[in-house]
């Protein structure tokens, strides 16, 4: 592996680099071993093909220049050493993981265009009086297991004790997980970083909504990103024969979920700038065409950028649930599985992002809120949190479809080396001022 200042013998990168690379390696990750799926991109946490993504991310951050180690939460961790050893860290990054038939930008972009910025200071032979550190997360999309974030909690230390017997679809808990990839679940919280040891973080990520595109702008930052909250629904009704059962004495749970869909969706329709509300996982049992359903799970979402918009929302589905289940002798339970606060990004931070956009732009930059969630929900709770969006084609996401423009990339790229320098610039004014 080449030591950092080996490259300042050598700035210029043999390949093209910077936001053209991030987005040719974002491609690479898109298929193969980097996904389970044969024909589509599917990444959960702790699979083989997570565990070949790290590999090969592992290996391009010691191509850059930057030393990296896998934490026990399964994150893959590079590091670019400050003035002085042991310094606290700038940290880059997004997730690795994906949720079932993915785009390719979705997190992994944030992550590989933290390693081409480091890189870029590291060819240089330029040292900070701040490490710099490029974060993949293994766990922000929870396609596996019901909660998301286990992976950033774990690194904000929120996670004290690992939640051993959660389950993912197949029955599989995590501590077995953990233990099929080599992990031990009581070194898992071990992951938590210390207060004081990651002094901002900054996740890169693509918009995944529309409102860069239709302004004509590459790039945006991000001033707070929504609530959210996520539920697991469970109807109970009767199984019954679908030939035999008359239709006004049938417990249909299947038929209470689709009248409950429809009440949940007039309820997110209802306050439409502020609210989103989504049904969007399904199981039904015995689930056989002769069958009457007996029993339905379904999740729903429910997203705002103000808390009490969101939280009345739930109270509303919540009724509107027991009045439908209680007319058609089905019995509910709605089960709070994710309860995510509304996130401003730090105000300083913000700022400073906003002028960099503004100098690498020339336009002044759009503060736009996030509706998706992000590691830097979570990432918050350790040190203050920045975010810069980049424009996603037709806003689309989550969606093998989703497409960024190298050059809006490239921009990104070129913010980000700018608003290293100019935290930098800051960091050292304000020791000085200390001093
Ligand atoms: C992750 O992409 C989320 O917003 O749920
Ligand atoms: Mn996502
Ligand atoms: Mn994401």
């Amino acid at each position: 592996m080449p030591s950092p200042d080996s490259f300042s013998s050598e700035p210029a990168c043999s390949e093209p680099c910077g936001g053209t690379r991030a987005v040719t390696r974002c491609d690479i990750l898109g298929k193969g071993q980097f996904s389970e799926e044969p024909n589509s991109l599917f990444r959960p946490y702790l699979s083989a093909a997570y565990r070949e993504t790290v590999r090969q991310v592992a290996a391009w951050i010691e191509q850059g220049g930057l030393s990296a180690r896998q934490d026990s939460a399964g994150n893959i961790v590079g590091r670019y050493e400050g003035t002085l050893a042991e310094a606290p860290a700038l940290l880059i990054g997004s997730h690795l993981d994906s949720v079932r038939n993915a785009g390719k930008y979705d997190g992994p972009l944030g992550v590989m265009l933290g390693i081409e910025v480091v890189e870029h200071f590291a060819r240089k032979g330029i040292r900070f009086p701040f490490a710099l550190e490029v974060i993949g997360f293994g766990d922000e999309e929870g396609s596996r297991f019901p909660v998301s974030m286990l992976t950033s909690r774990a690194v904000a230390g929120l996670l004290p004790e690992a939640p051993a017997t959660m389950e993912d679809n197949d029955g599989i808990t995590l501590q077995d997980a953990l233990g099929a990839e080599g992990f031990v679940l009581e070194q898992f919280p071990k992951a938590a970083r210390k207060q004081g040891e990651v002094i901002a973080y900054f996740e890169p990520h693509i918009e995944q909504g529309p409102v860069l595109e239709f302004e004509n702008k590459p790039v945006g930052v991000v001033s707070a990103i929504a609530a959210q909250f996520r539920f697991l629904v469970t109807l109970k009704g009767v199984a019954g024969h679908a030939g035999t059962m008359p239709m006004t004495l049938r417990q249909d749970a299947l038929a209470a979920a689709a009248e409950a869909i429809l009440e949940i969706e007039k309820i997110g329709k209802a306050d439409s700038d502020h609210l989103v509300a989504t049904v969007g996982r399904i199981q039904v049992s015995p689930g056989a065409p002769n069958v009457v359903p007996g029993d339905v799970a379904f999740t729903v979402d429910i997203r705002s950028g103000t808390e009490s918009i969101r939280n009345e929302a739930a109270t509303q589905i919540q009724c509107a649930l027991q009045d439908l289940c209680e007319r058609r002798s089905v019995s509910f339970s709605m089960v709070l599985q994710q309860d995510l606060p509304a996130t401003p990004c730090d105000s300083e931070l913000t700022h400073v992002l906003s002028r960099s956009v503004q100098t690498v732009t020339g336009k002044q930059a759009r503060v736009l809120v996030s509706g998706a969630g992000h590691d830097a929900m979570v990432m918050a709770a350790l040190a203050p949190v920045c975010m810069l969006f980049i424009r996603c084609e037709k806003g689309i996401s989550h969606n093998p479809a989703e497409a960024v423009e190298a050059s809006d990339v490239e921009t990104a790229f070129q913010v980000m080396v700018n608003f290293i320098e100019s935290y930098a610039d800051n960091f050292s004014a304000q020791q000085e001022k200390i001093a």
